[in-house]
């Protein structure tokens, strides 16, 4: 065993591990040991006891161009060189300032300042409290209120639980976050017959919710990650955009899993007519090198926070904020991210997954086959519900045909590094086939 902090009586990573270690969302009693990982190359990682396994998941949906890439590796051992952090209030740096001008240059027209923190939680509570204050800056104190979606998943720090409530991981919690109303999230799919019903029915919650004491409205833009990959209509979110401007509530685009092309487009925003007030980034903005989040504002939400006083400053910042190194990765990532190269890749694995789907919507133990550009996804019909141990069973069934994936509950999906080549697709779309005969009846 290499890397050793101190002479060990572990013989492997994994016994080690099971001494100290306290896994993120793991059930430890019930979980199969973690497999330890020890290299990383292209879209395989490379497991202690010498197995070779196909990310399919882009690790938790972080990872773009591969793992290890000599590219952005080569960014952050000379960044680490040169200046491997400053205090961000008061100082500034070449990362932090290039990586700013480079995500404006992209986003959508008038977002044009960058707030950093340190990973998409933090990006969208620095979202939520930016809406909330420019809001009390402005003098229109009344306005505290936030909408979201049913389903959406923000985040584990408090205001992100508050807006992914409904997500079902935050029980303990309840009584302790703020109150956030919850519209009915219109998820559609391949021939959905009752989508234009939802839609009328989300719209019309959205109405009843709209009044002046809203603040802003979050949205995970096209696809919903975490409770399943729900995807939505653009022509939806247009128009959802449209009415809660007009009824003077900023809108919160949560790119955190969409962001860095994952849905054909750099951003799912990108898909729209309407852009948002606020965006958040992190997941794949380093490539999956290191943690980083970046809120994105309007320069109008950034002149509210002008003023004499400090009071009306955002006083909000965390001790890694524009971390040197996390910042020239995501300038390499971006630069990779922004070639024709990652562009063709999209348009490549989305037109694979495309075939894909109509495979899969054939066979009879799946239903509810969605695509949005690099995601793909699917239900196993009896397979079981999310939280149950069927992602479990799932997990480990695709490990045998070397697959990293991670179903949620009975979704089983794709969220590709773009190097993945269509051999390597057609291995994972054989796998989902043959999981629906094992696990799955026909609908
Ligand atoms: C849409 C969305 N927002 C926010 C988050 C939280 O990001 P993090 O886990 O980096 O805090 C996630 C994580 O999955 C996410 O998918």
């Amino acid at each position: 065993m290499s890397n050793q902090a101190s002479p060990s009586p572990y013989s492997s990573i994994t016994e080690l591990d099971a001494q100290h270690v306290w896994h993120p969302f793991t059930q430890a009693r019930t979980a199969p040991e973690p497999v330890a990982i020890v290299r990383g190359e292209g879209p395989y990682l490379f497991t202690e006891s010498g197995e070779r396994l196909l990310d399919m998941v882009s690790s938790w949906w972080v990872n773009l161009h591969g793992h290890a890439h000599p590219a952005i590796a080569a960014a952050i051992a000379e960044q680490a060189r040169t200046l491997e952090h400053v205090i961000f209030a008061g100082y500034t740096h070449a990362p932090a300032a290039n990586l700013a001008a480079g995500l404006a240059a992209q986003l959508p027209e008038g977002i044009t300042r960058i707030f950093y923190s340190d990973n998409g939680s933090t990006a969208v509570e620095a979202a939520l409290k930016i809406a909330l204050q420019a809001h009390y800056n402005w003098g229109s104190v009344g306005r505290k209120r936030l909408i979201a979606f049913t389903g959406g998943y923000h985040g584990d720090t408090f205001g992100a639980m508050s807006a992914g409530r409904t997500s079902g991981f935050y029980a303990p919690f309840l009584d302790k976050l703020f109150e956030v109303t919850f519209l009915p999230y219109p998820a559609t799919w391949q021939g959905d017959p009752d989508l234009e019903a939802k839609e009328k029915a989300a719209l019309a919650a959205l109405d009843a919710a709209l009044g002046e004491d809203v603040a802003a409205l979050i949205v995970e833009p096209l696809v919903q990650g975490a409770s399943g990959m729900n995807m939505l209509r653009p022509t939806f979110l247009d128009e959802v955009v449209r009415r809660v401007r007009s009824a003077g509530g900023l809108v919160i685009f949560d790119e955190v899993m969409t962001g860095f092309g994952r849905t054909g487009q750099l951003w799912a925003a990108r898909h729209l007519g309407e852009a948002p007030d606020l965006m958040c980034l992190s997941k794949g903005i380093t490539g999956g090198f290191l943690p980083l989040g970046v809120t994105a504002a309007s320069e109008e939400l950034y002149r509210a926070f002008e003023g004499d006083s400090f009071a009306q400053a955002f006083a909000h910042g965390h001790s890694y904020t524009a971390n040197p190194l996390s910042c020239a990765a995501a300038l390499a990532s971006l630069e990779l991210t922004l070639s024709a190269d990652t562009a063709a890749h999209w348009e490549r694995i989305g037109a694979a997954h495309a075939q894909a789907a109509q495979e899969l919507a054939a066979q009879p133990q799946l239903q509810r086959v969605r695509q949005c550009g690099t995601i793909l996804a699917a239900e196993i019909c009896g397979a079981g519900e999310y939280g149950g141990n069927i992602s479990l069973e799932l997990r480990q069934f695709f490990a045998t045909r070397g697959l990293l994936m991670r179903p949620l509950g009975n979704v089983i999906y794709l969220l590709p590094p773009y190097v993945v080549t269509d051999k390597q697709l057609r291995v994972a779309y054989d796998a989902m086939l043959d999981a629906a005969r094992q696990f799955g009846h026909p609908a």
